[in-house]
């Protein structure tokens, strides 16, 4: 297995599409990147330069610490999954998973012996003399994971391999790709368009964002200390909620300055914006750092705000409030415990747990309070 390093990686497409920028990357041996962002921003194009099935404008890609820019496709010991894996529909099961190995003159019984392999970690070994049109969507799925594996490939590459599954399938292959991780222990760089995806299987995830990346960490990092508004809006559903407004200081306490309502800045908070008495900024808070008062961990009158509920949608585990302040355009929502059962249209006291707010520069979007979140860098 084997390490892969992206060092300043740019592509330009003939025409001029900047598809991807500069891009530093390092996928550690035996890990699990997974690399997520809006449709085209340039996953498809950095997983494809990895496997040398797109020429590299800027930078060098190492794999297992071999420069491998000039290196064939071929010669890389890569193998991918794309999202319209086409199985050759008049093989079997077990024909489709040797093919690639009849056409590197493998012998035989180590074709039988790869083959059956794969096909017991997949669980098709009955399927084995099927065609494709006798497979179910999943089945197909992991013949196609399965043509991979019997490669033994250093790098595995995996582009958006569950998009065409239903949602259920979807969650059960992303089990099976987990536990695929876990007992071949082989690199894996996986792409997908969705955080929930990106979340639950990553070891490390890549946000990326218009051909730039934007911050690489584990998934609860991503959550917890976003380094930009991008990456906060992203990660999480429904996502983290912004009010927009500026900052002001009156003695020893900061205050963020909203439309409707002000809320006074923890110490932890403060000090990092002291300079910025004045500035615009946005601030963050994740809808389950909004509780009703009454169900709320810790009161906090400085931060107690009389806001009306919109919607209210019971999820069983918890209830989701939307709530509009009168000079919002957008509603703030927020998570409640279950046991909270607000009507629409009632005003509700809620607390902002200020201890997990977070707050941006609205011109640059950048997070100002992520260096005093104390992340642990990656
Ligand atoms: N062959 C090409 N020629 C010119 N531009 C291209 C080509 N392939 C992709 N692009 C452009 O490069 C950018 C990145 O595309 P890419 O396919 O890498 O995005 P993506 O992140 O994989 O998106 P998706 O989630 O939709 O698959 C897009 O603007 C796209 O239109
Ligand atoms: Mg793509």
């Amino acid at each position: 297995m084997a390490e892969v390093t992206l060092n300043n990686v740019s592509k330009v497409y003939p025409g001029g599409v900047r598809a991807v920028n500069d891009v530093n990357l390092e996928v550690e041996d035996g890990s699990l990147l997974v690399l997520v962002g809006p449709s085209g921003c340039g996953k498809s194009t950095t997983l494809r330069m990895v496997a040398g099935l797109e020429e590299i404008t800027d930078g060098d890609i190492y794999i297992g610490g071999r420069l491998v820019n000039d290196v064939l496709p071929k010669d890389r010991d890569i193998a991918m999954v794309f999202q319209n894996y086409a199985l050759y529909p008049h093989m079997t099961v077990y024909k489709n998973m040797a093919f690639g190995l009849k056409l590197r003159k493998y012998a035989r019984d180590e074709i039988e012996r790869r083959v059956q392999d794969a096909a017991e970690l997949l669980e098709l070994t009955p399927l084995l003399e099927r065609r494709p049109r006798e497979l179910s969507g999943g089945q197909a799925q992991r013949v196609a994971v399965g043509r991979a594996i019997v490669r033994h490939p250093q790098v595995f590459l995996f582009d958006e391999p569950l998009s065409n599954l239903d949602a259920k399938l979807r969650v059960q292959m992303r089990v099976e790709i987990a536990r695929l991780h876990e007992q071949l222990g082989a690199t894996m760089i996986y792409v997908t368009h969705d955080q929930v995806e990106a979340m639950t299987l990553g070891t490390r995830v890549a946000v990326m964002k218009d051909g730039y990346l934007q911050q690489v960490a584990t998934p609860m990092e991503l959550y917890d200390h976003p380094v930009n508004m991008f990456v906060a809006g992203f990660i999480g559903s429904p996502p983290m909620n912004f009010i927009r407004g500026e900052l002001e200081r009156s003695g020893p306490d900061v205050r963020f300055l909203g439309p409707d309502f002000s809320l006074m800045l923890p110490d932890r908070l403060a000090s990092a914006v002291e300079e910025r008495a004045g500035r615009r900024v946005a601030f963050g808070i994740r809808p389950e750092d909004i509780h009703d008062r009454a169900f709320a961990p810790e009161t906090d009158p400085d931060n107690t705000k009389t806001i009306r509920a919109e919607v209210v949608e019971p999820l069983g585990a918890e209830t989701l409030v939307y709530l509009r302040t009168p000079s919002q355009d957008e509603d703030v929502v927020a998570r409640f415990d279950s046991r909270s059962n607000p009507h629409v249209g009632q005003d509700i006291e809620v607390v902002f747990d200020m201890t997990r707010a977070h707050l941006f520069d609205l011109e640059s979007e950048e997070s100002l309070t992520y260096e005093t979140e104390t992340a642990p860098t990656v």
